[in-house]
């Protein structure tokens, strides 16, 4: 395989639109062209205002805004674009199956199927397939099952290439990464597709944080790396309930642990719960990839992860509704964020969305301001969980630009969103307008409940 000058990347979401921004920005000799079937996204990520591009990342504008109509380009012509590169990365979205066996548990590879089905029609030279979306082990097989069966003579490579960047430090992330990873056949030809990638990330990053190993090994690596990450959420979680029991203060506790450098600082914040696209997803993989061995202890271990963190999720409304005088029925209930985390637009598997349900069946009324989220992805994120009818969900929930207006009146506030801008507020001001006694629920530990006190406020926080 010569030297990369084109890349096609199919998926112009979260994952592909910043990871090929990156690639194109530090490789201008090479020619990025990212397509997806979503016509309305595509005609956001080529708008000429750069605050309406689809996904919300601090510094993707800028790099965006420089290598855009340069050497990357947004399009909605598939084929065209296959056609042309050597390499295609493969960043299609594999949410969680909601049908049919594995329901819940397995992800749902349509897309991928698809992506491959359509690259194998399209393709007339050899090709390095990358898969970038998250997999679970062994999709490659089944990729190249499908690329090899074409019967049209054409070679490919598949490369496992998974991607490590968190939202919201997208651009810290792709750009300075710890590591980057790649997975691939241990054959001569296999070894050169390796190679090939190698090479375009050694762009900017150093080589001795470009690790190769066979592709099963980089895709476990990826959901492994993601089911520690979520258990040490957990497991500060577990620890933050018992916390409150004791009088023991958990961010005392994790600040004393993170100082043993076996243990670490990061990733020991107690929360409302994780959300994003990832952690749940890829640990229920891992439980079904185990079940599917019959590994039920390894199965039944990562599985208590993703329960903690319901237990989390619904442990904060419950007790909302019991400090709230055991009722919250038509009382007004601010949420302060619904975005998974600061920083991001995303919202999938937020702990905002959960606690919502549950307060709705409270028959709260719910006022939400986060200062990256649209009212109609709240509102179909809602409708996602099928609990009760849109109509309702919409009569429950109202959405607000201010977040003064969000708490005015309200009986409590939640912090579901760790968005930097609410330490900043006017809590005074936001105290004087709210029913008293005037409660906050602090579900992520930014706010100064101290200062909050001080001024009036009754203080809950997450372990405390
Ligand atoms: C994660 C992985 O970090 C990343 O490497 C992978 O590529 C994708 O999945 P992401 O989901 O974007 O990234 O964000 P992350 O920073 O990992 O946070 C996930 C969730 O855990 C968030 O809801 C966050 O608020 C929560 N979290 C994180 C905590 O509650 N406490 C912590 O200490 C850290
Ligand atoms: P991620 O967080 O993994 O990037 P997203 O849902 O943000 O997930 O993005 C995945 C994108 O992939 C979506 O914009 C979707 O429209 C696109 N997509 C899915 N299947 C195909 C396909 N066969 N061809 C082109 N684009 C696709």
């Amino acid at each position: 395989m010569s030297k990369i000058t084109n890349i096609c990347c199919i998926g112009a979401g979260y994952v592909g639109g910043p990871t090929m921004a990156v690639i194109a920005a530090k490789c201008p000799h090479i020619k990025v062209t990212i397509v997806d079937l979503n016509v309305a996204r595509i005609a956001a990520w080529n708008d000429e205002n750069l605050d309406n591009l689809p996904v919300y990342e601090p510094g993707l504008d800028k790099i965006v805004g420089e290598a855009r109509g340069r050497n990357l380009f947004f399009t909605t012509e598939v084929e065209k674009a296959i056609d042309e590169a050597q390499m295609i990365f493969i960043s299609v979205n594999t949410p969680t199956k909601t049908y049919g066996l594995g329901k819940g548990k397995a992800a749902d590879l349509k897309y991928i199927e698809l992506c491959a089905r359509q690259i194998a029609a399209v393709a007339k030279d050899d090709k390095i397939v990358v898969e970038k979306s998250t997999l679970p082990v062994r999709t490659a097989e089944a990729v190249r099952s499908i690329l090899d069966n074409t019967g049209n003579g054409v070679k490919f490579q598949i490369l496992s290439n998974p991607e490590f960047l968190a939202e919201g430090t997208a651009m810290e992330d792709l750009l300075a990464p710890d590591r980057v990873l790649i997975g691939g056949d241990t054959d001569a030809e296999g070894v050169a597709a390796i190679d090939a990638l190698v090479e375009v990330y050694a762009n900017w990053i150093p080589k001795e944080r470009i690790l190769t190993t066979n592709v099963w090994s980089s895709e476990l690596s990826k959901l492994t790396a993601n089911a520690f990450l979520a258990q040490r959420v957990s497991s500060i979680n577990a620890m933050s309930e018992l916390c409150e029991k004791t009088g023991a203060d958990v961010s005392e506790v994790a600040r004393a642990i993170g100082m043993d450098s076996r243990i670490g600082p990061k990733f020991l914040k107690a929360s409302v719960g994780f959300g994003g696209s990832c952690f749940q997803k890829d640990i229920l993989n891992l439980v079904y990839i185990a079940k599917s061995y019959g590994l039920d202890e390894v199965a039944d271990y990562w599985e208590q992860v993703i329960i903690m963190n319901d237990h989390q999720k619904r442990r904060f409304a419950a007790n909302m509704v019991k400090t709230l005088y055991n009722t919250v029925s038509g009382k007004k209930i601010a949420f302060l964020g619904w975005a998974f985390k600061k920083d991001t637009n995303d919202t999938r598997e937020s702990a905002a969305i959960y606690v919502a349900d549950d307060l709705l069946y409270e028959q709260a009324g719910i006022a939400v301001y986060d200062p990256k989220v649209e009212e109609a992805q709240i509102l179909s994120d809602l409708n996602y969980l099928e609990s009760r009818t849109p109509e309702q969900n919409q009569k429950g929930i109202t959405v607000f630009a201010d977040p003064y207006e969000a708490c005015k009146d309200a009986h409590a506030i939640a912090i579901l969103t760790e968005w930097d801008e609410f330490k900043g507020y006017d809590w005074q001001r936001i105290y004087d307008n709210m029913k008293k006694p005037a409660f906050v629920f602090d579900g992520r530990n930014v706010l100064d409940g101290e200062y909050l006190k001080s001024l009036g406020f009754v203080f809950h926080v997450i372990g405390r």
